[in-house]
């Protein structure tokens, strides 16, 4: 019986460069008190959201992941066509087919696999294990992640549980073969039974009646039951990150950045504290200018952290990203 060839890939990866793009349109919070009954100081120190960006009509999701992706190419020196796979981590592409991954690919003129992946605020994290698996297993020698969002789309302005938290944008980073060790061991997974903690308010193909029996209906918009997750996040994801430390076989004094999903100052307030992260270390704190933009939170956070020099390229950093599913990701990385 003939016996099937198999493939072996590189022995080890790294993300070798990051781009981010963030739309143009600043909303302060002073904007966002004209919709729900709160404060810019209740936001400042309950979330630690001074304002957010949210993309005007032009600024679509494709659109802002082929801006991110030039710059990440750009960043890493391959071009489209070297691209054996795209994965696209999004919740807010409104068409179930085709994915954006396949409009991106067509954009970067490449022929390499495309698909989305639905992970909520976890995705990018989901995307670089999976596109480092691809790379060692010899799928591919190059992939694009991009994390990208428009929850603008997504966001009930009057909805006092979320109006505030959510920005848009996208971020993006290309994954290839290194000669040493570049992505750690991903620490993953669901807790599928907190489900309902983080919904849409219906589904796409399910427009329900307004109460006043018009067909006035808006969304489907995001709903949070926010005290919940934060709990969740605040205990279950200091374990998280703690084991990927272990995974990668580091610990928080060999880190040279902590970069966390941006969903609340005081969730990393004390993802900081269990890490026992030395002072020195910088930790990204993109939530002040950008909101939570769930998907595109970590590579937004990681080009700035480069860009002003907050974090070395070469150093170890610890992503970790967390939301609805409720699901979580995280791994030690080499910085590009
Ligand atoms: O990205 C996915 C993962 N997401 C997260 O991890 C988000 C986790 N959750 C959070 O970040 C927080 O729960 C929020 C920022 C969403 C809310 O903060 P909180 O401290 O949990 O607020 P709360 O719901 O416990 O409400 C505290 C108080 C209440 O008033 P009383 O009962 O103490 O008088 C609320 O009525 O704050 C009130 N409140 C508000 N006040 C002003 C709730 N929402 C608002 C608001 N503005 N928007």
């Amino acid at each position: 019986m003939a016996v099937i060839r198999e493939k072996q890939g590189a022995a080890h990866t790294r993300i070798m460069g990051v781009g981010g793009y963030v739309p143009s349109r600043v909303v302060t919070n002073d904007e966002v008190i004209t919709w729900i009954d709160s404060s810019d100081e209740w936001i400042r120190t309950r979330s630690g959201i001074a304002e957010r960006r949210w993309g005007t009509p032009e600024e679509t999701v494709l659109e802002m992941s082929v801006q991110s992706a030039g710059k990440a190419l750009a960043a890493a020196g391959i071009s489209g066509d070297q691209l054996g796979a795209i994965i696209v981590s999004t919740v807010s592409h409104f068409h179930q087919t085709p994915a954006l991954a396949c409009l991106v690919a067509d954009r970067l003129g490449t022929n390499g696999a495309a698909y989305d992946i639905s992970a909520g605020c976890a995705g990018f994290c989901y995307g670089v294990a999976q596109a480092s698996d691809m790379v060692k297993a010899g799928s591919a020698e190059y992939v694009l992640v991009i994390g990208v969002e428009r929850l603008s789309d997504l966001t009930d302005i009057h909805d006092r549980g979320t109006a505030f938290i959510f920005g848009d944008g996208a971020g993006a980073v290309v994954i290839g073969p290194s000669d040493t060790p570049g992505i750690g061991p991903v620490v993953w997974g669901a807790e599928g039974d907190k489900y309902d903690t983080i919904t849409q308010t219906f589904a796409w193909n399910d427009k329900p009646e307004a109460e006043d029996g018009s067909d006035e209906v808006r969304g489907p918009f995001l709903r949070m039951e926010g005290q919940a997750v934060f709990r969740w996040a605040s205990y279950q994801m200091a374990e998280v990150s703690l084991k990927a430390l272990a995974e990668a076989g580091i610990t928080a004094g060999d880190l040279d950045a902590f970069i966390p999903h941006q969903a609340n100052n005081r969730i990393t307030d004390r993802l900081v504290k269990v890490l026992g992260l030395p002072e020195e270390v910088p930790v990204a704190r993109t939530i002040a200018e950008y909101g939570n933009n769930s998907a595109a939170t970590i590579p937004l956070a990681m080009e700035r952290m480069l860009a002003d020099g907050t974090a070395p390229s070469g150093g170890l950093a610890l992503l970790i990203g967390f939301g609805a599913g409720l699901v979580y990701a995280a791994q030690v990385v080499a910085l590009p």
